[in-house]
């Protein structure tokens, strides 16, 4: 981190901002029009740093931003809402000309945004919508609706109800699934869920589908924080309540490479596995993010599969935008009509998504230079 700049020097950035901005309030966008990127200092406010996916995101934003010749200020905040409160208020009085905010909790950052807004500061939401603030200038994402669909079907896939073509596969079922979903305070987390009940709704109506607890509700899927030791006892809890008569679960719906790890810690506590092949198959179980870690139990034959996301695309879409705010423009959306935050619709920048099963892994995450054939072997990044 910090490798091209070799100085993140608070005061002088500060000063340089200031003299930038000759003293009219605390840097702003204001800038704007200058295009002089050496001058302009860019927040990137990351929500966490025990998920690698936001540690690729932070080190891909602050490379490609340095490459640009901007100052980068990147901060992680432990996925603690005061913590990334406070380190947004202090990129503002540091003078920070930009932000780019990936929220922990979209919904508790509205004093922020005001603050910004009142400095003139560009304010990019990053991956996760910030909501209840008309202070969101941009949203850079994925097609979040269309990752659920994704995971829904690759849930169908993996149990063999459905092929790759999309013609109906020879598993007829019925069988037993469960659902979990992410943080409800992540606006991300409703559009996965919306999405994949899209695909599996018309399975569990015709009976195709099981899900044996009942428990078909988001706030009754969802996990908090989308920890991962939460999920694995989500996961034991629903094994000792509904799957202690014998029966088998045969699927889980997983929206995210870490609650499938710790679905999976449940599941092989509980005597499923080792594998989708064995004699008490491990049960498919879907993911999101293609982290390392998962990409490895997909490779061996227990994760089923994952949503591969190039976070590399969206630091460079972050770029762009954070490029377009510095010189005056707006960035250029290719969605206006899915993001209402609650007080307006944020134009967008999506990105597509890509279904990974083991198949997979070579060409999608090896051949595009995700991971190296040597992480994937070992099971974590270099
Ligand atoms: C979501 C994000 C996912 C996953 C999850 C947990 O907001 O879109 O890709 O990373 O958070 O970190």
């Amino acid at each position: 981190m910090g490798r091209r700049l070799g100085f993140t020097a608070v005061g002088a950035t500060l000063a340089l901002t200031l003299a930038a901005c000759g003293g009219e309030g605390a840097g702003g966008s204001g800038g704007a029009g200058s295009g002089d990127s050496d001058d302009l200092t860019i927040g990137v406010s990351m929500p966490t740093q025990t998920s690698e996916r936001w540690i690729a995101d932070g080190e891909n934003v602050q490379e490609q931003l340095e490459a640009e010749g901007y100052e980068v200020d990147l901060q992680y905040a432990n996925d603690d809402i005061p913590t990334q409160s406070q380190q947004i208020d202090q990129m503002i009085t540091e003078g920070a000309d930009i932000l780019i905010i990936a929220a922990i909790d979209g919904t508790a950052l509205a004093g922020q945004l005001e603050n910004a807004a009142a400095n003139d500061i560009p304010v990019i939401s990053y991956d996760r919508l910030i909501r209840d603030s008309e202070n969101v200038d941009f949203y850079v994402t994925f097609d979040n609706f269309e990752v659920g669909v994704a995971q829904g079907t690759a849930l169908l896939r993996g149990l063999g109800l459905q092929n790759e073509d999309g013609s109906p596969g020879t598993a007829t079922g019925p069988f037993n699934i469960e659902l979990f979903a992410g943080s409800l305070d992540d606006n991300n987390a409703f559009f996965f869920f919306n999405g994949a009940m899209s695909v599996l709704q018309p399975l569990i109506d015709n009976g195709t589908l099981v899900v044996k607890s009942g428990q078909t509700d988001i706030e009754q899927a969802a996990i908090l924080r989308w920890q991962q030791e939460t999920a694995q006892r989500r996961m034991e809890d629903l094994l000792t309540s509904t799957y202690n008569d014998g029966s088998r679960v045969d699927g889980v719906l997983s929206p995210y490479d870490g609650l499938s790890r710790g679905i999976i810690t449940a599941l092989e506590n509980a005597g499923y596995g080792p594998t989708i092949d064995a004699a008490n198959p491990m049960p498919i179980v879907t993911g999101q993010d293609a982290e390392i870690a998962s990409v490895k139990l997909i490779q061996d034959g227990v994760q089923s599969s994952t949503i591969f996301k190039d976070t590399r695309l969206l630091a460079e879409q972050a770029v762009i935008a954070a490029s377009a705010f510095a010189e005056g423009d707006e960035p250029e959306a290719n969605d206006t009509e899915t993001y209402d935050n609650g007080v307006k619709v944020v134009p967008s920048y999506l990105l597509p998504v890509v279904t990974v099963f083991a198949d997979d892994i070579q060409a999608e995450l090896i051949d595009t230079g995700y991971w190296t054939a040597e992480e994937v072997e070992a099971g974590q990044a270099d």
